[in-house]
């Protein structure tokens, strides 16, 4: 039995690894996906999404859906970095080479700053991490469920994100109404599914 490796006392050794490697989880793969993803949560999502919601300026509808957004990435980026470390990984020590380490490009602020520009580029940075976070479901689902537990809460905020961002494009860019099924939520950036609150802020 693979658990049965790890000897009593040992602290160089994690059953909680052994066990979903035995299970058939690429652990070193696994350790590079979720800093990949980590990196884009918080450099290019929790990062530049602060720039762009600034220059959202007049638009106080678009700049509280954003708000949302750009706190709820930084709630996936808090979820997903104590696993990181319990999958024996850790963050790069310097923070540039953490940056250009990201699975998605950086949303810097595009020129001209339009709203059209802005929504576009908030738009397809959620794709890119619904494609980077189905990923990780992809190679955890049946083998490791804390990991999958965590992308598939990631995944379902990130699935709405895109939504929000296909209404408000929509609107600004071609005047269609196309609905994301947005509700209010109950304080900014409440992340409904993702937010570890329960675990760490009680
Ligand atoms: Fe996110
Ligand atoms: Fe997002």
């Amino acid at each position: 039995m693979a658990n049965e490796t790890v000897q009593p006392g040992d602290v160089t050794q994690r059953v909680g690894v052994e066990v979903i490697r035995a299970r058939g989880v690429d652990v070193e793969k696994l350790i590079k996906m979720l800093v990949a993803n980590a990196a884009a949560e918080f450099a290019s999502t929790y990062y530049y999404y602060t720039i762009l919601r600034m220059n959202l300026a007049g638009h106080e509808d678009y700049k509280e859906i954003c708000e949302d957004a750009r706190l709820e990435d930084r709630a996936h980026w808090e979820l997903i970095v104590p696993r990181i470390y319990e999958l024996g990984g850790s963050l790069p020590n310097d923070l540039k080479a953490f940056h250009d380490q990201a699975g998605c490009r950086a949303a810097k602020l595009p020129d001209p700053p339009t709203a059209v520009n802005i929504l576009t580029l908030l738009l397809e940075s959620e794709r890119c991490a619904i494609r980077s976070w189905i990923a990780v479901c992809d190679i955890t689902f049946g083998k490791d469920p804390r990991t999958y537990d965590m992308a598939s809460r990631i995944l379902n905020e990130e699935i709405e994100h895109e939504a929000w961002f296909i209404e408000l494009l929509a609107h600004e860019r071609d005047g269609k109404s196309v609905p994301s099924g947005h509700f209010r939520r109950g304080t900014p950036g409440e992340a409904p599914y993702s937010k570890n609150r329960g675990f760490y802020n009680p």
